[in-house]
């Protein structure tokens, strides 16, 4: 496994996650912290307020008897009166920590140069932890404070302890078995989580399947509706099972090392009071504080659980996600062209999809004339889109090199290189917005470009579409928003295509069978005029991926994927003429047609 498998270490990714809440909200923090110490001083005092009072009225001495009433009103109204303001203040950091997090996780993963991290199921569960935990990361930093403020306590707590007989410090040390096993609890459980982490990701996406309204209608049709809650049920103890068994474990271990600490505090109560026969205020003191100590202690490693849990846990996904998108965009040394002279070359190229072993493309060898039409034909699953994936760098080849004029594709800056590509994908995405920006997204410095977008629609076809809408370039696309408009799959189809012809002068377009859904003859005239256009320009190369032996025989160039292997490549006359695959695949579908 590469280094980028691995999570970052615990303390530094805490540490840098620490770092972003400050640059976040700076004083906020500072006050923030400040407060929930202050609010925690108080309340450790008043186990000697009652020492104190005691001594005092068994004393007979009315002067200490006056400081400790005075102590014990202000220490109780001082602790609820700085625990409301510490809660205001920490409320306020919350929100606008979270709102910052939550965008950088957001900007982090979107800006991600390749798409492994969509695809790959170890780093999908990642993903899926931690964005999850991102709406808990807010908490994080109040059990941050929460923790200082139980420290706090402890010590001043111990120090009482100890004024009375430095043995009794040994009471913190019976307490310790608590903070080794809640610090160890919430790791195993978190272990059994994401040891089940892709049946529940299973559980959650049939849930989704079984709910939402993109796969509603083959639900119905195939009736599979019962068969996917069973099976959800059935992930879902897939995953609890583990969980729960792992929870109950780790809750009997716990529950020993406290009966451990309550039996030493009986045994400090009668020490102070039998062996050391102290007088009453002082065995009122160990009975205070030591009472105190356990719910400190309880209250100390409760929260440090906690950080460890999801903070640590969270923290490290952070760090990872982090380095994981600035390796992404290291080593871009080589300017992407802003002309092709020699073209695009495949050289050896083999890929496999990260994560598995099987090869999609094997030893492609192929070059890519500037200024020229070259269409991808092969059977489904032969690579056609793999082969467009890595042409748009979102992919590294896993042997081999692509070399644009002569320069490694895998140098250049991917944001850059993809500035100079346009198309449509096979399996585009329906951004729900206005129609204008819709379209406008495919170049976005010209999003607002009104008639940059009209022309795009008119380059991709879709002029049809938008003339049917009430609103045209402004109808808001998408049912479930206010005067959402649901547009058909071909119309969605033409949209994207748009999109695609957004950017006027890209180096290589590529339309991945962006005209499934529309019909030939369709097809076929947008074709022609992306050819005919492709050829105007002297450089652009425009690659074309379909089924349609009509549309595809007007490319310059023919490649021909078959079981991952690229087995034959030329004009359609001579691959004709070769009396290979090629011609074997159009005489079917010619024969079809007639
Ligand atoms: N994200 C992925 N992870 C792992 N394997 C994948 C992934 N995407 C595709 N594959 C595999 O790669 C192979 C080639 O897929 P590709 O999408 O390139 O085929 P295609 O030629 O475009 O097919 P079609 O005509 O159906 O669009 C397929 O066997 C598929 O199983
Ligand atoms: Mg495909």
């Amino acid at each position: 496994m590469s280094s980028t498998d691995d999570l970052p270490p615990a303390l530094p990714a805490m540490w840098r996650a620490l770092k972003r809440g400050y640059e976040a909200a700076p004083s906020l923090l500072s006050v923030s912290l400040g407060l929930a110490l202050a609010a925690a001083l108080p309340d450790a005092l008043l186990a000697l307020w009652f020492k104190l009072l005691a001594d005092g009225v068994l004393g007979g001495r009315r002067g200490l008897v006056t400081t400790a009433a005075v102590g014990l009103g202000v220490s109780a109204a001082a602790t609820w009166f700085l625990r409301v303001i510490s809660e205001r203040t920490q409320r306020r950091f919350r929100d606008q920590v979270t709102i910052a997090l939550e965008s950088h996780v957001a900007w982090l993963q979107a800006s991600v140069a390749t798409v492994e991290h969509h695809e790959r199921p170890v780093y999908l569960d990642r993903l899926a932890m931690l964005r999850n935990q991102v709406f808990v990361l807010d908490h994080m930093y109040m059990s941050l404070f929460t923790t200082c403020g139980w420290v706090l306590r402890l010590g001043v707590t111990v120090a009482l302890l100890v004024s009375i007989h430095p043995a009794l410090a040994l009471l913190a040390a019976f307490a310790l078995p608590t903070v080794l096993t809640s610090t160890w609890r919430p790791g195993v459980e978190r272990a059994a989580e994401e040891r089940g982490a892709s049946a529940n990701r299973l559980a959650r996406h049939l849930f989704d399947v079984a709910t939402t309204a993109p796969p509603g209608k083959e639900v119905r049709v195939t009736r599979i509706g019962a068969r996917l809650v069973a099976q959800r049920r059935a992930a879902w103890e897939r995953w609890y099972g583990p969980v729960a068994q792992a929870r109950r474990r780790s809750a009997a271990w716990h529950a020993l090392a406290w009966a451990l600490f309550g039996a030493a505090y009986v045994g400090a109560v009668v020490f102070v009071a039998s062996v050391l026969a102290s007088p009453p205020g002082a065995v009122l003191l160990v009975l205070a504080a030591g009472s105190r100590l356990s719910a400190y202690i309880g209250g100390t490693v409760g929260e440090i659980g906690f950080l460890r849990g999801i903070w640590l846990e969270g923290s490290r996904r952070l760090a990872w996600l982090e380095d994981y998108a600035a390796a992404q965009s290291r080593g871009a040394d080589v300017p992407a062209p802003d002309r092709l002279g020699d073209g695009i070359r495949f050289e050896h190229v083999s890929f496999a999809y990260p994560g598995t072993e099987r090869l999609v493309l094997d030893d492609v060898d192929l070059r890519l004339a500037p200024g020229s039409v070259v269409a991808i034909v092969g059977e489904n699953g032969a690579g056609k889109t793999t082969l467009v994936k890595l042409l748009c760098r979102l992919y590294q080849p896993t042997k081999g090199r692509i070399l644009v004029d002569g320069a490694e594709l895998a140098r250049m800056p991917p944001a850059t290189w993809r500035s100079r590509l346009a198309g449509a994908f096979q399996d585009f995405f329906r951004f729900e917005f206005r129609v204008r920006h819709t379209v406008g997204v495919g170049d976005l410095p010209r999003l607002d470009d009104r008639p940059a977008v009209a022309a795009a629609v008119e380059r991709g076809g879709a002029r049809d579409v938008v003339r049917q809408l009430a609103a045209g370039l402004e109808t808001q696309l998408g049912s479930t928003w206010p005067e959402g408009v649901e547009l058909s799959f071909g119309q969605w189809q033409k949209l994207a295509l748009a999109r695609g012809f957004m950017r006027e002068r890209p180096l290589v377009l590529v339309l991945d069978e962006p005209t499934a859904a529309l019909d030939a003859e369709t097809e076929h005239a947008l074709f022609e005029r992306y050819a005919a256009a492709a050829r105007g320009s002297d450089d652009r190369i425009t690659i074309l991926v379909s089924h349609r032996f009509s549309t595809v025989r007007m490319a310059d160039f023919i490649v021909v994927l078959h079981g991952s292997r690229l087995v034959e490549s030329g004009t359609h006359e001579a691959l004709m003429a070769r009396g290979g695959r090629y011609a074997d695949l159009y005489r079917i579908q010619a024969a079809a047609y007639r």
